[in-house]
């Protein structure tokens, strides 16, 4: 495994659209387990491959529950909606409230070939919500209703977004 580079907002990689991934190979096997690496390495909770600068629809997640390698994901339902705050490695030093649906059911096929469906809310919807935007070239700051710099946000001892300063 190795660690690759992740692209950062202004990159015109990342505005563009990622291409479905017809057949897993060995090079997709690598791919995932480069971006899980990665997206360790970053402490971050999701991360798209055209944030390493490969245009293919392939996304790892893992919101402390362990790791998902998705490949080729699609959204079939989605209902409700909630406000929250994303953030995103490819965008440093900044977060925003993203209005994405509270329940959202995914269509995807796993590492292994296998297609799988995954009903998901909370962190867990809003993760994939997030990157698969990546595979269209989408960033959260284009949906975002705010932005916010850290200094903009407190948060008390545990980490809890307390306020957003006026
Ligand atoms: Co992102």
């Amino acid at each position: 495994m190795a660690l690759r580079e992740i692209r950062k907002d202004g990159d015109p990689i990342l505005r563009k659209k990622s291409r479905e991934i017809p057949e897993i190979d060995k090079k997709i096997q690598t791919l995932l387990d480069d971006m899980v690496e990665t997206m360790e390495d970053a402490e971050g909770v999701g991360l798209a491959a055209p944030q390493v600068g490969i245009l293919k629809r392939a996304v790892v997640i893992d919101i402390g529950e362990g790791v998902m390698k998705i490949i080729n994901p699609k959204i079939i339902e989605s209902d409700g909606e909630v406000v929250e705050l994303e953030g995103c490695l490819s965008v440093p030093n900044l977060s925003g409230n993203v209005e994405r649906p509270e329940n959202i059911k995914v269509q995807y096929t796993d590492e292994n070939g296998e297609e799988q469906t995954v009903e998901a809310t909370g962190l867990l919807a809003r993760a994939l919500c997030h990157e698969i935007d990546h595979l269209d070239g989408i960033l959260y700051t284009d949906k975002a209703l705010e932005l916010f710099t850290p200094d903009e946000l407190k948060f008390d001892e545990d980490g809890e977004l307390v306020s957003e300063d006026e």
